[in-house]
Protein backbone atom coordinates (compact mmCIF):
# COMPACT_ATOMS: atom_id res chain seq x y z
CA UNK A 1 0.00 0.00 0.00
CA UNK A 2 1.52 3.47 -1.36
CA UNK A 3 0.52 7.00 -0.44
CA UNK A 4 1.16 9.77 -2.49
CA UNK A 5 0.16 13.15 -1.42
CA UNK A 6 0.01 16.11 -4.38
CA UNK A 7 -0.70 20.13 -2.92
CA UNK A 8 -0.21 23.43 -4.00
CA UNK A 9 -2.04 26.30 -5.26
CA UNK A 10 -5.51 26.43 -7.28
CA UNK A 11 -5.41 25.56 -10.91
CA UNK A 12 -1.45 24.57 -10.68
CA UNK A 13 -2.95 21.27 -12.53
CA UNK A 14 -2.67 19.33 -9.82
CA UNK A 15 -6.30 17.55 -10.18
CA UNK A 16 -5.55 16.44 -14.06
CA UNK A 17 -1.83 15.60 -13.15
CA UNK A 18 -2.99 14.05 -10.18
CA UNK A 19 -5.57 11.67 -12.00
CA UNK A 20 -2.86 10.43 -14.22
CA UNK A 21 -0.15 9.87 -12.21
CA UNK A 22 -2.91 7.37 -10.25
CA UNK A 23 -3.97 5.87 -13.59
CA UNK A 24 -0.84 5.51 -14.63
CA UNK A 25 0.50 3.54 -11.40
CA UNK A 26 -3.27 1.66 -11.12
CA UNK A 27 -4.14 3.90 -7.56
CA UNK A 28 -7.16 5.60 -6.79
CA UNK A 29 -7.48 9.20 -7.05
CA UNK A 30 -9.22 11.15 -4.25
CA UNK A 31 -9.90 14.78 -5.06
CA UNK A 32 -10.02 16.05 -1.59
CA UNK A 33 -11.13 19.43 -3.11
CA UNK A 34 -14.38 18.40 -4.85
CA UNK A 35 -15.29 17.66 -1.05
CA UNK A 36 -14.87 20.89 -0.18
CA UNK A 37 -17.05 21.83 -2.89
CA UNK A 38 -19.97 19.57 -2.38
CA UNK A 39 -20.08 20.91 1.23
CA UNK A 40 -20.36 24.31 -0.12
CA UNK A 41 -23.02 23.41 -3.05
CA UNK A 42 -25.07 21.73 -0.07
CA UNK A 43 -25.12 24.97 1.91
CA UNK A 44 -25.89 27.50 -1.17
CA UNK A 45 -28.40 24.98 -2.28
CA UNK A 46 -30.24 24.96 1.32
CA UNK A 47 -29.99 28.93 1.92
CA UNK A 48 -26.84 28.26 4.32
CA UNK A 49 -24.31 31.43 4.69
CA UNK A 50 -21.32 29.83 3.73
CA UNK A 51 -19.58 31.88 5.78
CA UNK A 52 -21.68 31.39 9.06
CA UNK A 53 -19.29 28.44 10.61
CA UNK A 54 -21.94 27.90 13.05
CA UNK A 55 -24.66 27.16 10.41
CA UNK A 56 -22.28 25.37 7.97
CA UNK A 57 -21.69 22.91 10.81
CA UNK A 58 -24.74 22.15 11.83
CA UNK A 59 -25.71 20.53 8.81
CA UNK A 60 -22.82 18.36 8.47
CA UNK A 61 -24.75 14.77 9.57
CA UNK A 62 -26.74 15.77 6.00
CA UNK A 63 -24.04 15.41 3.97
CA UNK A 64 -22.67 12.37 2.17
CA UNK A 65 -20.24 12.39 -0.44
CA UNK A 66 -18.95 9.70 -2.68
CA UNK A 67 -16.48 10.02 -4.82
CA UNK A 68 -16.74 6.78 -7.43
CA UNK A 69 -14.07 5.18 -9.21
CA UNK A 70 -14.88 6.15 -12.41
CA UNK A 71 -14.83 10.13 -11.50
CA UNK A 72 -18.05 11.13 -10.55
CA UNK A 73 -18.72 13.27 -7.79
CA UNK A 74 -21.84 12.21 -5.47
CA UNK A 75 -23.83 14.19 -2.93
CA UNK A 76 -26.49 12.36 -1.05
CA UNK A 77 -26.40 10.34 -3.85
CA UNK A 78 -26.96 12.72 -6.96
CA UNK A 79 -24.50 13.41 -9.52
CA UNK A 80 -22.95 16.79 -8.83
CA UNK A 81 -19.71 16.52 -10.75
CA UNK A 82 -20.38 19.27 -12.92
CA UNK A 83 -22.86 21.55 -10.49
CA UNK A 84 -19.60 21.82 -7.99
CA UNK A 85 -17.27 23.12 -10.66
CA UNK A 86 -19.67 27.03 -10.95
CA UNK A 87 -18.75 30.15 -10.04
CA UNK A 88 -21.19 30.33 -7.94
CA UNK A 89 -19.29 27.47 -5.99
CA UNK A 90 -15.75 29.14 -6.47
CA UNK A 91 -16.63 32.36 -4.74
CA UNK A 92 -17.70 30.84 -1.63
CA UNK A 93 -15.71 27.66 -0.99
CA UNK A 94 -12.60 29.51 0.19
CA UNK A 95 -14.83 30.35 3.42
CA UNK A 96 -16.22 26.74 3.82
CA UNK A 97 -12.69 25.78 3.50
CA UNK A 98 -11.52 27.90 6.20
CA UNK A 99 -14.16 26.78 8.76
CA UNK A 100 -12.48 24.12 11.22
CA UNK A 101 -15.37 22.27 12.14
CA UNK A 102 -16.06 21.07 8.09
CA UNK A 103 -12.01 20.60 7.57
CA UNK A 104 -12.24 17.95 10.98
CA UNK A 105 -14.91 16.45 9.25
CA UNK A 106 -13.82 16.06 5.54
CA UNK A 107 -10.34 14.81 7.04
CA UNK A 108 -12.01 12.08 8.86
CA UNK A 109 -13.18 10.85 5.80
CA UNK A 110 -10.36 11.46 3.11
CA UNK A 111 -7.95 9.23 5.80
CA UNK A 112 -10.83 6.74 6.19
CA UNK A 113 -9.67 6.69 2.38
CA UNK A 114 -6.60 6.41 2.47
CA UNK A 115 -6.49 3.05 5.07
CA UNK A 116 -6.40 0.49 3.13
CA UNK A 117 -5.24 1.35 -0.41
CA UNK A 118 -2.88 2.61 -2.46
CA UNK A 119 -3.73 6.25 -3.38
CA UNK A 120 -2.93 9.63 -5.23
CA UNK A 121 -4.54 11.93 -3.36
CA UNK A 122 -4.75 16.00 -3.80
CA UNK A 123 -5.57 18.90 -2.22
CA UNK A 124 -3.62 21.43 0.33
CA UNK A 125 -2.91 20.05 3.51
CA UNK A 126 -2.50 16.25 2.46
CA UNK A 127 1.17 16.22 3.04
CA UNK A 128 1.02 18.42 6.10
CA UNK A 129 -2.04 17.63 7.98
CA UNK A 130 -4.18 14.88 6.29
CA UNK A 131 -1.06 11.66 6.10
CA UNK A 132 1.92 13.35 7.66
CA UNK A 133 3.07 9.77 7.24
CA UNK A 134 2.32 9.78 3.02
CA UNK A 135 4.75 7.83 1.39
CA UNK A 136 5.96 10.95 -1.36
CA UNK A 137 4.60 13.95 -1.00
CA UNK A 138 4.51 16.33 -3.89
CA UNK A 139 4.07 20.44 -3.45
CA UNK A 140 2.83 20.86 -7.27
CA UNK A 141 3.75 24.47 -8.34
CA UNK A 142 3.11 26.74 -11.53
CA UNK A 143 3.29 31.07 -11.77
CA UNK A 144 0.28 32.62 -11.13
CA UNK A 145 0.73 33.74 -14.66
CA UNK A 146 0.95 30.59 -15.86
CA UNK A 147 -2.06 29.40 -14.03
CA UNK A 148 -3.95 32.07 -14.27
CA UNK A 149 -3.54 31.66 -18.99
CA UNK A 150 -4.55 27.77 -18.11
CA UNK A 151 -7.90 28.47 -16.00
CA UNK A 152 -8.44 31.45 -18.51
CA UNK A 153 -8.58 28.86 -21.53
CA UNK A 154 -10.52 26.23 -19.85
CA UNK A 155 -13.32 28.46 -19.17
CA UNK A 156 -13.04 30.23 -22.76
CA UNK A 157 -13.31 26.41 -24.15
CA UNK A 158 -16.12 25.54 -21.80
CA UNK A 159 -18.06 28.52 -22.96
CA UNK A 160 -17.90 30.52 -19.03
CA UNK A 161 -16.93 34.02 -20.12
CA UNK A 162 -14.41 35.90 -17.66
CA UNK A 163 -11.25 37.78 -18.34
CA UNK A 164 -7.42 36.97 -17.70
CA UNK A 165 -7.28 39.71 -15.41
CA UNK A 166 -10.18 38.67 -13.67
CA UNK A 167 -9.01 34.71 -13.81
CA UNK A 168 -5.85 36.17 -12.33
CA UNK A 169 -7.31 37.96 -9.35
CA UNK A 170 -9.23 35.34 -8.55
CA UNK A 171 -6.32 33.00 -8.21
CA UNK A 172 -4.28 35.31 -5.81
CA UNK A 173 -7.40 35.86 -3.89
CA UNK A 174 -7.94 32.04 -2.88
CA UNK A 175 -4.04 31.59 -2.91
CA UNK A 176 -4.14 34.33 0.08
CA UNK A 177 -7.02 32.96 1.91
CA UNK A 178 -6.21 29.34 1.72
CA UNK A 179 -2.43 30.27 2.78
CA UNK A 180 -3.16 32.10 5.67
CA UNK A 181 -6.47 30.69 7.31
CA UNK A 182 -5.48 29.21 10.78
CA UNK A 183 -6.00 25.80 10.28
CA UNK A 184 -4.64 23.40 8.06
CA UNK A 185 -3.18 26.68 5.86
CA UNK A 186 -2.08 25.52 2.30
CA UNK A 187 1.79 25.15 2.95
CA UNK A 188 4.61 22.95 1.55
CA UNK A 189 5.52 20.25 3.96
CA UNK A 190 9.12 20.35 4.98
CA UNK A 191 9.65 16.82 3.66
CA UNK A 192 7.45 17.79 0.29
CA UNK A 193 9.40 17.96 -3.04
CA UNK A 194 8.34 20.77 -5.12
CA UNK A 195 7.74 20.43 -8.57
CA UNK A 196 7.52 23.81 -10.94
CA UNK A 197 5.11 22.87 -13.77
CA UNK A 198 4.62 26.35 -14.97
CA UNK A 199 6.67 25.03 -18.38
CA UNK A 200 5.94 21.21 -18.39
CA UNK A 201 3.00 19.87 -20.34
CA UNK A 202 0.44 17.60 -18.42
CA UNK A 203 2.42 14.51 -19.69
CA UNK A 204 5.80 15.54 -18.67
CA UNK A 205 4.25 16.64 -15.37
CA UNK A 206 2.90 13.25 -14.83
CA UNK A 207 6.02 11.54 -15.67
CA UNK A 208 8.41 13.86 -13.44
CA UNK A 209 6.06 12.82 -10.69
CA UNK A 210 6.09 9.34 -11.50
CA UNK A 211 10.34 9.48 -11.51
CA UNK A 212 10.23 11.02 -8.63
CA UNK A 213 7.48 8.85 -7.04
CA UNK A 214 9.97 5.62 -8.29
CA UNK A 215 12.81 6.55 -7.05
CA UNK A 216 11.46 7.29 -3.68
CA UNK A 217 9.81 3.60 -3.63
CA UNK A 218 10.92 1.63 -6.25
CA UNK A 219 9.47 0.79 -9.15
CA UNK A 220 5.69 0.10 -8.98
CA UNK A 221 4.04 -2.65 -11.03
CA UNK A 222 0.68 -2.21 -11.39
O1 LIG B 1 -8.66 22.10 -5.60
P1 LIG B 1 -9.98 22.84 -5.69
O2 LIG B 1 -9.92 24.15 -6.46
O3 LIG B 1 -11.10 21.99 -6.17
O4 LIG B 1 -10.33 23.25 -4.18
C1 LIG B 1 -11.47 23.95 -3.84
C2 LIG B 1 -11.23 24.77 -2.57
O5 LIG B 1 -11.06 23.90 -1.45
C3 LIG B 1 -10.01 25.69 -2.59
O6 LIG B 1 -10.41 26.98 -2.14
C4 LIG B 1 -9.06 25.10 -1.61
C5 LIG B 1 -9.88 24.23 -0.73
N1 LIG B 1 -9.20 22.97 -0.36
C6 LIG B 1 -8.63 22.91 0.89
O7 LIG B 1 -8.67 23.88 1.63
N2 LIG B 1 -8.04 21.75 1.29
C7 LIG B 1 -7.99 20.68 0.49
N3 LIG B 1 -7.41 19.57 0.92
C8 LIG B 1 -8.55 20.75 -0.81
C9 LIG B 1 -9.15 21.93 -1.21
Amino acid sequence: MITIAIDGPSAAGKSTVAKGVAKKLGFVYIDTGAMYRCVTLYALKNGINCQNDEEVVKCLPNIHITLSIDGKVLLNGEDVTFAIRTQDIVDNVSYIAANKGVRLFLVDIQRQMAKDISIVMDGRDIGTYVLPHADVKIFQIASVKERAKRRFLENISKGIPCTLENVEKDLERRDYIDSHREFAPLKKADDAIAVDTSYMSIEEAINAIIKIIEEKVGPINE
